[in-house]
């Protein structure tokens, strides 16, 4: 498909789709696509032509595809993502698609597959599965995954999805959020939140109906822990809410409290009510009075609440045993986020390394090494450089050439001691901090 579309056409848009169908050239592939992805009807004939009779009966008896005269149309859409196929509702509508559409793999779907670990687990769970994603790339990766949903839509989806790319270690269940799995733990659960605050029920995917401000998402990250197996890892999209900007993580620190797991929270976006109303209601913005009116709702309801400020954002768990448990808490910048699993695990090994230490003095022992992906850049005749993560979520730090001299020597073999001496440096408290920082970051690596 990329070779007729290019990379940009798994994601294609409705606005994207007059276009794409004049590209695509009249041959049995090229019809699958004009079909599958982009929705546009076809002659019977063509569709039998391009998908084989077995696979035209299959979407007609699951009544993904209808009957239009002579030709066929596509209800819902089929589409490549991370090497396997998804199945989800049609193009979006805007304010006409019913409570419970069932998305495609969006960018916040991407996000959270890009920051959960792909190690080899045991049982897996996914809350809200949607259209199954999250579900459909851990069972690549576990023995056997639970994917749970409100929506029965979803689960359908979920199910036909499972069989699409033959995945048969994938259980779905109809219920609220732990509801279906009461009393079972996982070693891995992701959860893609409906996390939008909204006075509005609108629709099951966005809205956190039925729970009032971040409840939903208070409930998503108080619950995962205690369904997590030790050395299990959780994985969430969720939204906190603040009183301001000055403090906007107050609210999820106080979730993360005695909960038995390191905490990597990764804010990605962060608006005022007003910022936070016109982004989730563009879908309306052609009716300036119906758009304004959407507006004066939303944030009338973050003035009731007292609210003035909205993040949403990544929670990554790691449960592990010890008294003393970490919350690292960093933005990132969800344009550059790319797959960063092996990172986030390098990120809990360096919590659970420095958990409970007082001074970074202690990590002197240890044997580190730069990752593969982190650079360091200096530039001619400035002092200092940058150290950037070239994957994952790319993320700087700037350090002194002091560090830098000790950083080259860090190979894995000598320990953090012996590189100071090495590099003839002082052992200073700022070195030392920066290079503490590079590891709980994931750009150095424990060797020890
Ligand atoms: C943002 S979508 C995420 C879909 C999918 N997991 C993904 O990553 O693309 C949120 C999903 O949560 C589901 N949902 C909403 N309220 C729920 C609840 N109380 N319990 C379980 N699922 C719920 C919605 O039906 C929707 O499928």
């Amino acid at each position: 498909m990329t070779d007729l579309l290019g990379d940009d056409g798994p994601s294609a848009g409705l606005s994207d789709v007059a276009v794409f169908d004049r590209r695509l050239p009249d041959t049995p592939l090229g019809n699958a696509i004009r079909l599958l992805l982009l929705q546009v009807p076809i002659a019977r004939d063509d569709a039998t032509a391009a998908l084989g009779r077995d696979g035209l009966d299959a979407l007609l008896t699951t009544g993904l595809a209808h009957e239009d005269g002579d030709r066929i149309a596509m209800r819902g859409r089929i589409v490549p993502a991370e090497g396997l196929l998804m199945s989800f509702d049609g193009f979006a509508v805007g304010h006409d698609d019913p409570h419970g559409y069932v998305a495609s793999y969006t960018p916040t779907a991407s996000w959270l597959a890009a920051l959960t670990p792909r190690r080899r687990f045991g049982r897996a769970l996914d809350i809200g599965t949607g259209s199954g994603a999250q579900a459909l790339l851990a069972a690549r990766h576990s023995e056997h995954v639970i994917a749970t949903d409100l929506n029965p839509r979803a689960v359908a989806f979920t199910a036909l999805n499972a069989s699409l790319n033959g995945i048969d270690n994938l259980e779905v269940r109809l219920g609220s959020l732990f509801e279906p799995v009461a009393g079972e733990t996982f070693d891995l659960i992701t959860c893609n939140a409906p996390y939008v605050v909204s006075p509005e029920d609108r629709w099951q995917y966005r809205d956190a109906a039925g729970f009032e401000a971040d409840q939903l998402s208070q409930t998503v990250v108080t619950e995962v822990p205690k369904h997590l197996n030790q050395n299990g890892f959780g994985c969430m999209l969720v939204s906190w809410l603040a009183e301001s900007d000055e403090d906007p993580d107050v609210r999820v620190d106080q979730w993360l409290q005695d909960n038995g797991c390191d905490a990597w929270v990764l804010g990605l976006s962060g608006a005022d009510p007003l910022d936070h109303a016109a982004g989730w209601n563009e879908h309306l913005s052609v009716d300036a009075e119906v758009y304004g009116a959407a507006l004066d709702k939303w944030t009338a309801y973050f003035e009731e609440l007292g609210v003035g400020w909205i993040t949403e954002g990544a929670v990554l768990l790691h449960k592990r045993p010890g008294e003393v448990h970490m919350i690292r808490t960093d933005p990132v910048d969800e344009d550059e986020l790319e797959y960063a699993g092996d990172q986030v695990e390098r990120v809990f090994r360096a919590l659970e390394r420095v958990a409970g230490i007082d001074d970074p003095v202690e990590l002197l022992d240890e044997r580190l090494a730069l990752v593969e992906d982190a650079r360091i850049q200096q530039s001619a005749g400035e002092e200092g450089a940058t150290v950037i993560l070239e994957e994952g979520t790319w993320h700087e730090l700037e350090v002194d050439d002091e560090t830098v001299d000790v950083l080259v020597e860090l190979d894995g073999r000598a320990t953090l001691a012996e590189a100071i001496d090495r590099a003839r440096v002082p052992r200073r408290r700022s070195t030392l901090a920066d290079i503490q920082e590079l590891l709980e970051l994931g750009m150095l690596d424990l060797r020890s």
